[in-house]
C-alpha cells in the first residue's frame, strides 16, 4: 500500500517546485471549493457527480451529425482539438466507436445467423466520428449540425496500409473497428487504436491457418483477413483521410500516446491490453512522421527497451519470414525478445511535469490481481527516446485506495491525474468488487490539502464505464465517454439500464461534458 507522501514523491513533486497554474486561471481568486468532497460508491442507473461539478449530454448513439450520418455506438476516446488555436470555444471532436451490442445495434439477439444487413448495421456503428463543436456563451458545448467537417469513419471505410508491401494480399483494409483509446500527434492528426479486433473477424492461427471465431462473426458475410485489423490508425480530422501504420505493430492496441522529441521526431507508447501482454514504444526516425522508425518492447526486469527488429534479432529470423510478418505477429514476437508480460496494459499517459510515463495495469485474474495498479516508467535522463528505464508502482487499486481496475487516464494542465475504472460488466457487484459498485471517475490532486488522495468524483450508470477523458483546449471542460450502459441486457424485455433517456428507453452510449467550480479549483491549487 502506497501512502500519500510516497505518492507525491513518485509524482516528482519535490523536484518540480511551484506548480504550474494554467494561464486562464492565473488571475482567478480562490473559489469556495477549497476541498473536493468525494462521493460514495453507488449502483444507481444515473450519473452522480461530486459537488462543484456538473455534466451535460453532448451527443449519443444514433444522433444525426449530418443529413446522411449518425453518431456510432460504444464511444471511447474523445479528442478535442482546437479548430483555430486562437478560438478555444471552436473545436473538432474525434470520438472512437469500439464495439457493438448486437441486440441494440442490429436487432440480433443471438438466435440463428446474422443477416448481411445486420452485419452492415454493425459495421456502421464502429470506427469513429468527427464533429465540429462550439461552446455557447452559457458554457454549454454543442454539436454544429451539418458542418462540412462532420463525417463518419466506419467498419466499411477503405483505409490504406502505410507500408511498402501488401498485407495479406491487399494494400488497404475494409474499415477500422474495435477503436478503443488513442492519442493525437503534434501535427494535428488522431491516432485511433484497434483493440479487440478478433471479436469481428476472428484471428488466424499462424501454424494451421485456421480462423478462431470471434464473437461477432462478420466474416460470414465479409471475408476480410483478420490481419487487416489490430493496427494504430492515423486520421486527419479535417479531411477524414486515414492510414494504418504497420510500423507500430499489430496487437490489441489500447492506446497510442505521443511524446515529441526536441528534433521533431515522435515517440508513441502503446499497451497490448490482454492478460500477460506487453508494453511497446515506437521511435520515429524522421520528424513529423510515423511512417518509419523502430518498435521496441519493454523488458521491466532489465529496465530496457528491446528492438522488435527482424534484421538484428536472430531469434526472430528463426521463426518469421520477414519484418512484415514480425509486425503482424507482434504478440508472438514479443516474448521471444524478453518482453515482460503485464497485467493488461491499458492506457498510457505522460506526466506533463516530470515526463514520467504512467501505464494502467487493469487486472489479471489468472494471477489473482483483481484490483490492478498504475505503473510508472521513468526513462533514463528523462528522455523518451532512451533505451533504459526504471519502473515502480505509482498507485495500487484495492479497498484502501478505493478504486479497482484503472483504465483511461488524463492529466489536466495543472498536473492533476484523472482516471476511470473499468470493472467488467460480468464482474461488477460480485466478489471481490461488491464494495466498489458502479464504475467511476477519480482524480488525484497534485497540490493543496488533498494532494495524493484518490477522490471518487463521478459514478457511471448501470453496466457502464467512463472512458476517453480529454480536456478541452482551455482546460475548463472534461469530455468523457459513457460507454456500454445496460451492456448486460440479454433481451429487449430485460433492460438493465435506460440511461440517458430514462423511462422504458433502450440505453445509449454517449459523450458528456463536465465543468464546474471544483474542476477550475483543482487546476488552481498550488503548494
Ligand atoms: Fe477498450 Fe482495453 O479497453
Ligand atoms: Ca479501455
Ligand atoms: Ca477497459
Amino acid at each position: 500500500m502506497i501512502d500519500r507522501r510516497t505518492f507525491l514523491e513518485f509524482l516528482g513533486k519535490g523536484t518540480v517546485g511551484a506548480l504550474f497554474v494554467p494561464s486562464f486561471l492565473a488571475g482567478c481568486t480562490p473559489g469556495k471549493w477549497e476541498t473536493i468532497v468525494p462521493i460514495a460508491p453507488a449502483s444507481a442507473d444515473r450519473i452522480l457527480m461530486a459537488t462543484g461539478l456538473s455534466y451535460e449530454l453532448l451527443i449519443k448513439w444514433g444522433d444525426p451529425i449530418s443529413e446522411t450520418d449518425q453518431f456510432g455506438f460504444n464511444n471511447d476516446l474523445t479528442a478535442c482539438l482546437p479548430f483555430d488555436p486562437a478560438q478555444p470555444t471552436d473545436g473538432i471532436l474525434w470520438v472512437n466507436h469500439e464495439y457493438i451490442h448486437s441486440g441494440f445495434v442490429s436487432g440480433y439477439w443471438g438466435k440463428g445467423e446474422k443477416t448481411r444487413e445486420q452485419v452492415e448495421q454493425e459495421m456502421y456503428a464502429v470506427g469513429g466520428t468527427i464533429v465540429r463543436i462550439r461552446q455557447q456563451r452559457n458554457g454549454k458545448w454543442e454539436i454544429v449540425e451539418n458542418d462540412p467537417l462532420n463525417r463518419r469513419i466506419t467498419g466499411k471505410t477503405d483505409i490504406p496500409f502505410q507500408w511498402p508491401t501488401p498485407i495479406y494480399g491487399r494494400t488497404s483494409a475494409m474499415g477500422t473497428l474495435a477503436n478503443c483509446s488513442g492519442g493525437v500527434t503534434p501535427w494535428g492528426t488522431i491516432l485511433t487504436c484497434e483493440e479487440n479486433y478478433d471479436s469481428f473477424y476472428g484471428e488466424r492461427n499462424r501454424e494451421t491457418g485456421e480462423r478462431n471465431p470471434g464473437a461477432d462473426k462478420w466474416y460470414t458475410h465479409f471475408d476480410n483477413p483478420p490481419e487487416h485489423y489490430g493496427w494504430v490508425v492515423e486520421v486527419d480530422p479535417k479531411t477524414g483521410a486515414a492510414k494504418k501504420h504497420v510500423a507500430l505493430g499489430r496487437c490489441a492496441h489500447e492506446s497510442a500516446t505521443v511524446s515529441t522529441l526536441p528534433d521533431g521526431r515522435v515517440v508513441v507508447y502503446s499497451g497490448d491490453d490482454a492478460n500477460n501482454q506487453c508494453l511497446y514504444k515506437f521511435i520515429a526516425s524522421e520528424p513529423h512522421s510515423l511512417e518509419k522508425g523502430t518498435l521496441y518492447v519493454a523488458n521491466l526486469e532489465e529496465g530496457k527497451w528491446v528492438p522488435v527488429d527482424f534484421a538484428s534479432q536472430p531469434v526472430l529470423q528463426a521463426r518469421f519470414l520477414d519484418q512484415t510478418e514480425v509486425l503482424i505477429r507482434l504478440r508472438e514476437a514479443a516474448p521471444l525478445l524478453g518482453g515482460t508480460p503485464l497485467d493488461r496494459p491499458e492506457d498510457v499517459e505522460i506526466d506533463p511535469h516530470t515526463g514520467a510515463v504512467l501505464v494502467s495495469l487493469t487486472n489479471n485474474y489468472g494471477k489473482n490481481n483483481y484490483y490492478g495498479s498504475i505503473l510508472k516508467i521513468e526513462e533514463e535522463g528523462g528522455d523518451h527516446a532512451a533505451l533504459r528505464f526504471q519502473h515502480s508502482t505509482l498507485l495500487a487499486g484495492g479497498p484502501e485506495t478505493g478504486f479497482a481496475c484503472p483504465d483511461n487516464m488524463a492529466f489536466d494542465a495543472a498536473g492533476n491525474l484523472w482516471f476511470t475504472s473499468d470493472i467488467s460488466g460480468t464482474m461488477m457487484h460480485k466478489e471481490p468488487y461488491e464494495d466498489f459498485k458502479n464504475n467511476a471517475l477519480f482524480v488525484v490532486p497534485r497540490a493543496g490539502a488533498q494532494a495524493g488522495q484518490v477522490l471518487r468524483i463521478a459514478v457511471a450508470p448501470v453496466d457502464a464505464e467512463f472512458s476517453g477523458p480529454w480536456f478541452a483546449p482551455d482546460g475548463r471542460t472534461l469530455f468523457l465517454s459513457v460507454q456500454h450502459p445496460g451492456e448486460n441486457s440479454g433481451r429487449p424485455t430485460t433492460l438493465t439500464s435506460h440511461w440517458p433517456d430514462g423511462g422504458e428507453a433502450i440505453p445509449r452510449p454517449a459523450v458528456i461534458t463536465i465543468r464546474g467550480a471544483a474542476l477550475d479549483a483543482l487546476q488552481r491549487a498550488t503548494e
